[in-house]
């Protein structure tokens, strides 16, 4: 294999060059192509390639292509059309809000929006946020996560996505993405795919199986797919030697073919590695599109693996035309398909991600034109009451000896306790990317964040509640005065304790835990405290805050200790969403959307902290699709004794009785359709490339003084391109054979055929009936979930089948019953998925059925992709 390195390349590229690479297969990236079967798909697509018809080759490129970090006001922004009135893409963080303005809202983490088990409400999550960022002029959110999908429970982002239970995920992403894009959005599903953990994330390689990759990690990038995203972020880490943004096999092969994705592929912040690599295996739009840093010596030449790099590479033929056009038309049928109105009336970003002054640099790097950065536009309409819900009915009881709800008319006192009930002294927003864990924790820390417009915490909601019913109040924030602690908790007639353990980005720390956390504990002292409170008052409530699981058995255990709840990362309206559960204003319907192992060691699975050369560390995940429930439930392992809550425990304050369970084959008669097909030859959008115009491509006369500087633009420099030095090629990707340029027609893969994958995969084949029936003396919200053991020779998978309670837990008041139906479905062949919603069948389920005798196991023809990995 040939390496070839370029002058221009960074060090540190040259240094992670893989050991031993994925061979690159030659297989061409998919084009998309009219659909007259999908007359909303159909329109976007006729409008893209029209407006892409129109564009030269140097514009193309610009919309591409981002113009560099802090380049404009966005935190990622592209080129622009100047000449057709077109202003390029603006792009912000985050997954739970706009990140870096103000006037915006802090919602609830993709954890709590999980554990409500409510479609219902991640649709509003996603429309509420989707608003936000449509009245801020932003045109793509970047968010929600499904990688990390949380393989280890200290997963530093883990809190960002939804649940390590992809089936669980694939529901929350879809209904979020759905969310975001009916209000003219466009989504970004991330980060795709296996950045599992923090530690090494920009070097580590992944080397996954296929079943592994099919069953669980890109299952919720399946729905997200036919939840029809319009854009995807591939990640920093390595699949099988390659980097995920220069990965053939996960771009071309299995999300743009497999999958049908007709979005585009942008990279996360500098995880694109060079020009060639990235561009023949799937990448769509390099972000920020600089190298993120001032020019230096060893930056490639245009400073950019794209910009002038990619028109070049697109001149001299290493680019097809066809590639650079399919790019162009992917990101504008995104845009036409969620974008309502003219694209020149969409608003401007109104705002600057870079201060919060009303007037600064337009380009902060030339300091100019002097402008009115922030209109300071208040976006919040009356999302805090969407926000306060979303805080309540994601809060889980995961104890409760009879203690709640508490009676505002007959609790005489209250002690609150704890560091992580209070305020920040300094303000919500005082610690940079939120990483401090002084006052209480509502969020997660590094770019998954927004700043809080306000935080109500815990302590100021009880205070403001005891006040109006006369129930004294006692409080205390230090967490290592014990015996202050003490004094105060035997004072009242219920002591509340609040602890937290957070995580994070690895680009920011807190007392060393890099993004990852280093322990499942509780930090700032928390369980000291917890013991010292419960020691003292028999009526103790413990609270966490916490980014994932924590070990909290000794709680459990303890007599004193009345109640836990887990209110997770509930954004601003932390202290009354956990109000409304404790007096039992909102029913509770909080689910655990992960299990509570008795330590660390009981998951199985290990994060990887230290690598003998921390440039090319591996990972093999050995535990295959067996993370979380699956690792405690499978074969002869068991739940008992390992486990403190299961994933999906959560109490109410009722009780229910289930009943006349029934099942139901419903489909699957008709066995599984092969998707046969040929795609068209690759289409190329207005004038072909042409090689003499030289003024085409090159920067116009006289455009100097108007050069922004560390700008990316796409003119082609004639040194460089004359030097053949101006194109890279990835290192470790080795040589592109002919087949990675042919836009000839091309066979369909049997698995692909439809936006998520082959309609087969997704058939409902079972329904299950059973009664439910509120057998307690209070109203109460059920959410039903069913447990499978799809049994094989020697092994157990364990699959979770929730019902049309994922869709709307129901309210059921005694003495009435309701019945609710659940639909499952099970294999062949793939694991089936459920149809979409709106449907007339209400749910679906899954989980992780074994791929029968490769009947059609994720339909891979090519040897070398399919394999198995091996029974725990
Ligand atoms: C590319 O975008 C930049 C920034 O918006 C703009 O200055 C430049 O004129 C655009 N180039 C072309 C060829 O339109
Ligand atoms: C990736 O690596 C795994 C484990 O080594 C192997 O089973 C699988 O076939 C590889 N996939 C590809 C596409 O190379
Ligand atoms: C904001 O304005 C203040 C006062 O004019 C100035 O000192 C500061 O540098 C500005 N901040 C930014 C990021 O422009
Ligand atoms: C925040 O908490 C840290 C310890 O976690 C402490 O060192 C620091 O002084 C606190 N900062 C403020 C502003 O209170
Ligand atoms: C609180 O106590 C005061 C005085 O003891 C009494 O007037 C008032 O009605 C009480 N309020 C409530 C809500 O019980
Ligand atoms: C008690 O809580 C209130 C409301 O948050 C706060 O203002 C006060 O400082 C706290 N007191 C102590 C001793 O922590
Ligand atoms: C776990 O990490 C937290 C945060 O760094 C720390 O406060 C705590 O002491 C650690 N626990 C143990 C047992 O080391
Ligand atoms: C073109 O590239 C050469 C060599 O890297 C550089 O010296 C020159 O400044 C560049 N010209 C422009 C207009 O950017
Ligand atoms: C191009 O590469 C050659 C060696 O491959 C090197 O000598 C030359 O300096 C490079 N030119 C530029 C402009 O980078
Ligand atoms: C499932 O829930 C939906 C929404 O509440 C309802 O319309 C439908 O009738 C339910 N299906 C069954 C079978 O109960």
């Amino acid at each position: 294999m040939r390496l070839q390195t370029s002058a221009g390349l960074l060090p540190l590229i040259s240094l992670t060059t893989a050991l031993t690479e994925t061979p690159f297969l030659g297989f061409p990236s998919p084009w998309i192509s009219p659909d007259p079967s999908d007359a909303e798909w159909q329109a976007a697509y006729e409008k893209a390639a029209a407006f892409v018809s129109q564009l030269t080759l140097t514009e193309k490129v610009n919309l591409t292509t981002g113009t560099g970090w802090e380049g404009d006001r966005c935190i990622g922004k592209t080129g622009s059309v100047p000449r057709l009135g077109f202003e390029g893409f603006c792009l912000m963080d985050g997954p739970l809000g706009v990140r870096y303005v103000d006037k915006a809202s802090a919602f609830p983490a993709g954890m709590n929006a999980a554990a409500t088990f409510s479609k219902r409400l991640i649709r509003a999550r996603g429309e509420a946020m989707g608003e936000e960022f449509r009245g801020k002029g932003v045109d793509v959110q970047l968010g929600p996560v499904a990688g990390a999908l949380g393989r280890t429970p200290q997963g530093g982002r883990n809190w960002e996505g939804f649940s390590p239970d992809p089936y669980l995920t694939g529901v929350a992403i879809a209904e979020t993405i759905r969310g975001i894009q009916s209000r003219g959005v466009i989504a970004c599903a991330k980060h795709y795919i296996l950045n599992e953990q923090e530690h090494f994330r920009g070097s580590v390689d992944v080397r996954i199986g296929d079943k592994t990759m099919h069953e669980l990690y890109l299952w919720p990038f399946a729905d997200a797919v036919r939840a029809g995203v319009g854009s995807v972020m591939c990640s920093y880490n390595r699949v099988n030697g390659t980097y995920a943004c220069e990965n053939e096999w996960v771009q071309n092969y299995l999300l743009k073919s497999e999958l049908g994705f007709r979005g585009f592929v942008m990279s996360d912040w500098g995880a694109q590695h060079s020009t060639l690599g990235s561009a023949l295996s799937g990448l769509d739009m390099a972000m920020p599109g600089d190298m993120m840093g001032p020019p230096s010596a060893s930056s490639p030449p245009y400073g950019s693996h794209w910009g002038g790099a990619l028109t070049q590479a697109v001149l001299k033929g290493e680019v097809p035309q066809w590639r650079l056009d399919d790019m162009v038309t992917r990101i504008m049928t995104s845009f036409f398909r969620v974008h309502v109105g003219s694209y020149t009336s969409r608003p401007e970003p109104n705002f600057s991600a870079w201060t919060r002054n009303t007037t600064g640099p337009q380009y902060k790097y030339s300091n100019r034109p002097w402008t009115t950065v922030n209109s300071h536009v208040d976006v919040q309409a009356n999302h805090s009451a969407l926000i306060r819900e979303l805080a309540a009915k994601s809060t889980v009881i995961l104890k409760n000896t009879g203690i709640l709800p508490l009676s505002k008319s007959s609790l005489t006192s209250l002690a609150v306790i704890g560091n992580d009930a209070h305020d920040n002294p300094n303000g919500p927003n005082s610690c940079p990317e939120r990483a401090c864990i002084n006052g209480t924790v509502a969020m997660g820390y590094g770019s998954g964040t927004t700043d809080f417009p306000y935080l109500i915490s815990p302590a100021t909601a009880l205070l403001g509640l005891s006040q109006e019913h006369n129930i004294t109040f006692f409080n205390t924030t230090s967490n290592w005065d014990l015996t202050t602690a003490q004094s105060t908790a035997s004072n009242a007639s219920v002591a509340i304790v609040f602890a937290t353990a957070t995580s994070g980005e690895n680009f920011v720390s807190i007392d060393g835990n890099a993004g990852d956390r280093n322990n499942l504990t509780l930090w700032d002292n928390g369980d000291a405290l917890i013991r010292a409170v419960a020691a003292v008052n028999p009526n103790t409530i413990v609270v966490l805050h916490t980014s994932g699981p924590v070990v909290i058995d000794h709680a459990d255990k303890h007599p004193n200790i009345s109640a836990i709840l887990w209110a997770g990362f509930p954004g601003q309206e932390s202290g009354n969403g956990l109000a409304d559960v404790l007096f039992g204003d909102v029913h509770p319907q909080g689910r655990s959307p992960f299990t509570w192992g008795k330590d660390l060691e009981s998951y199985g699975v290990e994060l990887l902290t230290v690598a003998p050369d921390p440039r090319s560390p591996r990972q093999e995940f050995p535990e295959g699709v067996f993370i979380d429930y699956r690792w405690f439930l499978s074969e002869g392992k068991g739940e008992r004794g390992r486990v403190t809550y299961g994933f999906g425990h959560g109490l109410g304050y009722t009780e229910f009785e289930y009943g006349d369970l029934v099942v139901e084959r419903v489909g699957g008669r008709g066995g599984y359709e092969v998707n046969k097909g040929k795609t068209i030859p690759a289409p190329v959008m207005g004038e072909v490339v042409d090689i003499g115009d030289v003024e085409g491509w090159t920067e116009p006369d006289g455009f100097e003084g108007w050069r922004i500087p560390r700008y990316v633009y796409p003119w082609v420099n004639a040194t460089v391109y004359n030097s053949e030095n101006g194109t890279a090629r990835s290192p470790g990707i080795g040589d592109f054979p002919p087949e990675a340029r042919d836009g000839g027609v091309q066979e369909e893969l049997p698995a692909g055929g439809k936006e998520g994958g082959n309609e087969g995969l997704y058939e409902v084949l079972f329904e299950v009936k059973v009664d439910v029936k509120n057998a307690g003396t209070r109203e109460g919200v059920e959410v039903v979930q069913l447990v499978s053991c799809l049994v094989c020779f020697f092994c157990c998978d364990p699959v979770r089948l929730m019902m049309n309670s994922t869709s709307h837990p129901t309210t059921l008041s005694p003495p009435l019953s309701s019945s609710a139906a659940l639909t499952t479905s099970s294999s062949p062949p793939t694991p089936p998925k459920p149809s979409p919603s709106p449907s007339p069948v209400v749910t679906l389920a899954s989980g992780t059925p074994k791929p029968r005798t490769g009947r059609f196991s994720p339909s891979i023809s090519r040897p070398s992709l399919s394999g198995r990995a091996r029974w725990i």
